[in-house]
Parts: C-alpha cells; sequence; structure tokens
C-alpha cells in the first residue's frame, strides 16, 4: 500500500456541533470517518448507538469506519453494518465466533476488521488474516481519547507486516492504527508498516484540521 488514510476518531470532536464537525473534517480532506461505539462493559466508557450511526450515514460523504468496543459482538455487529457501517472492526478479545463473524459481516456488504488490544498477542489475529480486509492494532487501552501512544506497537506493526508478506496479503490486508497518534508518533508507525492512522485529539484539537490531516497524509510522499 502506498499511501497513508487518516480517519479522524469523531469521539474527540465537539458533541454539540457534531453534525459540522463531520462536514469540517470531510472539507479537511479526512478518508473515513471513525466512529467509536463503546458499551460501559467492554470499556467502561458508553457513547454511540445504532440510531446515531443511521443519522450519521445520511449526513457523511466519506466511508464510515466503525469500531466497536462491546462484549457482544457476535450479537450486533450486523446491525451496525445494517445502520450504515462502511467497515466494521469487531475486538479478537470479545468475539466468540470471530471466523464466522468476519465472514458474515463480509456478507453483509461491509470490509472486515478484526482489532487487537496492546496486551493481546498478536498470534491471535493469524489465524483469521485471510478473512479480514484490516487489522486494527490498538496503541493505546481502549476507552476513552487523548491517551499516551503506547512505543511497543511498532514492533507489533513489524511482525504483523512480515506476516502478511509471508502470506502473500500484503497489498490486501491494511494495518491501521488507534489510539494516541500525531505527526511523531504517525511516523513511527508508517515506518512500521501502518497505511491507516485513526487520529482523535490530534486533529479535533487543531482550529484548521487540514494541518494535522495533510501532515499524517505526507508520511508517506
Ligand atoms: C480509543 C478509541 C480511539 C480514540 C483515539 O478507545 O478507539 O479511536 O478516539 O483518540 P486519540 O487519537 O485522542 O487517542
Ligand atoms: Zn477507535
Amino acid at each position: 500500500m502506498t499511501k497513508v488514510l487518516v480517519a479522524p476518531s469523531l469521539l474527540a470532536s465537539d458533541p454539540m456541533r457534531f453534525g459540522d464537525e463531520v462536514k469540517n473534517v470531510e472539507a479537511a480532506g479526512a478518508d473515513w470517518h471513525h466512529v467509536d461505539v463503546m458499551d460501559g462493559h467492554f470499556v467502561p466508557n458508553l457513547t454511540y448507538g445504532l440510531p446515531f450511526i443511521q443519522a450519521l450515514k445520511k449526513l457523511a460523504s466519506i466511508p464510515l469506519d466503525v469500531h466497536i468496543m462491546v462484549s457482544n459482538p457476535d450479537a450486533v455487529a450486523l446491525d451496525y453494518v445494517k445502520a450504515g457501517a462502511d467497515r466494521l472492526t469487531f475486538h479478537v478479545e470479545a468475539a466468540i465466533h470471530a471466523h464466522r463473524l468476519a465472514q458474515s459481516i463480509r456478507a453483509a456488504g461491509a470490509k472486515v476488521g478484526l482489532a487487537a488490544n496492546p496486551g493481546t498477542p498478536l498470534e491471535s489475529v493469524f489465524p483469521l488474516l485471510e478473512d479480514v480486509d484490516s487489522i486494527m492494532l490498538m496503541s493505546v487501552n481502549p476507552g476513552y481519547g487523548g491517551q499516551h501512544y503506547i512505543k511497543q506497537t511498532a514492533g507489533r506493526i513489524k511482525l504483523l507486516a512480515d506476516k502478511l508478506k509471508q502470506y502473500g496479503l500484503q497489498n490486501k490486508v491494511l494495518i491501521e492504527v488507534d489510539g494516541g497518534i500525531n505527526a511523531e508518533t504517525g511516523a513511527q508507525v508508517v515506518a512500521a508498516g501502518a497505511r491507516v492512522l485513526v487520529a482523535g485529539t490530534f486533529i479535533f484539537g487543531a482550529t484548521d484540521r487540514a494541518v494535522p490531516i495533510g501532515q499524517l497524509h505526507s508520511l508517506l510522499p
């Protein structure tokens, strides 16, 4: 993959001006909207539900990258696809039948992402590499925006990139990174092989969102 895709995490946007924030990052060059669904159980925080995703889908003109941090992805993932997720990423730690779930998300017409927490052995995603469109390595413990990047993530990205090459999947499966991404940490993860950068605080904290989005895009000229 020869391009860096930037997915601003709407979690860091101003919730009282949500629609304007959506349009603002689209105009600033965002590739996807990253939408963090949290259930107050898999992670302590609680965020968006299905009606919210449906409303966002009507407004958005770029793909919705929906990241479900829920304890029961097998039961609810397809509802989020029906609500408008173009890409649906679920956690390997939470899924009971990850392989079956990946196949049903694909059959429902969405791209499949598999996420792994920082403390989860990378080997847990290897059996599923043929069945997903992206692997999301968490570079913070999920649940909140504004946390610090965990520096061991770059090493995990390299191992994953090597494994994808070994399987001949390097042009099929995107490596996505989520948490604590800014220009500096973004450079580290892109050098290691990441091609999708999720960033909340770094993008929404800027007055002109085109600046951080442009900085992340330019990491791979
Ligand atoms: C964390 C979320 C992230 C978060 C990233 O659980 O999955 O998407 O919003 O926010 P920043 O970029 O502020 O770490
Ligand atoms: Zn996320």
